[in-house]
């Protein structure tokens, strides 16, 4: 595949990937280390850091995560071969359809005023439970990347699920609030792959954005490149090799009143070494239909619904069409 960005060797910049300035202000200079929480720890304490961390800046990162090393490594590992195939591997996979759950795709513009993102990604969907023939429906090269991505998808889901009961229980929902419908989507890995560029400052991996699903779980490989939006600035996120990286999407953010706040990001490009992240997103069904928990709004808690009830398929709808940052679906759909 010509056009795939893994496939060439780039010189320069093509005028197509240059963000205006304003969406590419530098980050701060320091690299910062998310907050690390222990999963094995005590449960209360878990419960605890694990809403302070996620009130405070949206995004933290779990060890001891009970996602098996092995697993995590594996899934690293042939996602990273993927994209050393040769260009005629991968050109199987390749589809710029935007219905299909399954596909290789690259330089999107979604959000954007028409500048490319500086980006491979293969997208892997999966419904749950995961059925037999799931599998066919990923690339079957290179060898191990099916098996990997099954071993990989249930207890990462099983992870994600995990940590919406302790963020139940911390904000005072019954614990298997997100149980249903909110989280019964398929859920869809993106691997995300950033070749080396010519000139990265100009440029981004992925352009700032908020998650538009319930709960993400990245693991961002050993290459710095996730940028966290923190009081006016762009913080670094040092990587945490094994660890996940957590944060909330617009879903959770409607669901709890905006208690917990879906926070941009985004992903910086850098000349030295391709990277390669792995996304996992729980997703609402496309039906469900989202709405600040009446738990939430009753009593002391009060104040009233800060955001109208959407279905989820009306939310992407509307998403598509106002772009990926957070004032624009905010205004959409705040009350
Ligand atoms: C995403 C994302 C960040 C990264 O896939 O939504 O924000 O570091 N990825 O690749
Ligand atoms: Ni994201």
């Amino acid at each position: 595949m010509e056009n795939l960005l893994s496939s060439a060797s780039h010189e320069t910049l093509p005028d197509s990937f240059v963000f205006p300035a304003e969406q590419r202000p530098p980050a701060s200079s320091a690299a910062v280390e998310l907050p690390v929480i222990d999963l094995s720890g005590p449960r209360d304490e878990v419960r605890r850091a694990v809403l302070e961390a996620g009130k405070e800046l949206g995004f933290f990162q779990v060890v001891n995560h009970g996602v098996p090393e092995q697993a995590v490594r594996d899934m690293e590992a042939c996602c990273e071969e993927f994209f050393r195939l040769p260009a005629e591997d991968k050109a199987a996979f390749y589809s710029e359809d935007t219905g299909k759950p399954n596909r290789l795709f690259t330089s999107t513009t979604y959000g954007t005023g028409g500048e490319r993102y500086w980006r491979d990604c293969l997208r892997l969907a999966c419904a749950f439970p995961v059925a037999a023939d799931a599998k066919t429906n990923w690339p079957d090269k290179p060898d191990g990347l099916r098996e990997a991505t099954e071993r990989f998808v249930a207890p990462t889901r099983a992870l994600g699920m995990e940590l919406l009961r302790l963020l139940c229980e911390g904000v005072g929902l019954p614990p298997d609030y997100f149980e249903g419908d909110l989280s019964a989507g398929d859920v869809v890995v993106n691997v995300n792959h950033y070749p080396p560029c010519p000139d990265p400052a100009r440029t981004l991996g992925l352009p700032p954005h908020c998650d538009r699903n319930l709960i993400t779980l990245l693991l961002q490989g050993s290459v710095a490149g996730l940028q966290v939006a923190y009081r006016g600035d762009w913080i670094r996120v040092q990587p945490l090799p094994g660890a996940f990286v957590v944060n909330f999407g617009h879903q959770l953010e409607i669901a709890t009143n905006g208690l917990l706040k879906s926070v941009e990001h985004r992903a910086a490009a850098n000349a030295a070494v391709a990277r390669t992240s792995v996304a996992t997103f729980i997703m609402p069904t496309d039906d469900c239909l989202v709405a600040p928990a009446a738990e939430l709004l009753a009593g002391d808690l009060g104040g009233g619904a800060r955001y109208r009830a959407v279905t989820f398929r009306e939310f992407m709808r509307v998403y598509k069409t106002v772009g990926a940052r957070r004032e624009s679906v905010e205004k959409a759909f705040k009350i």
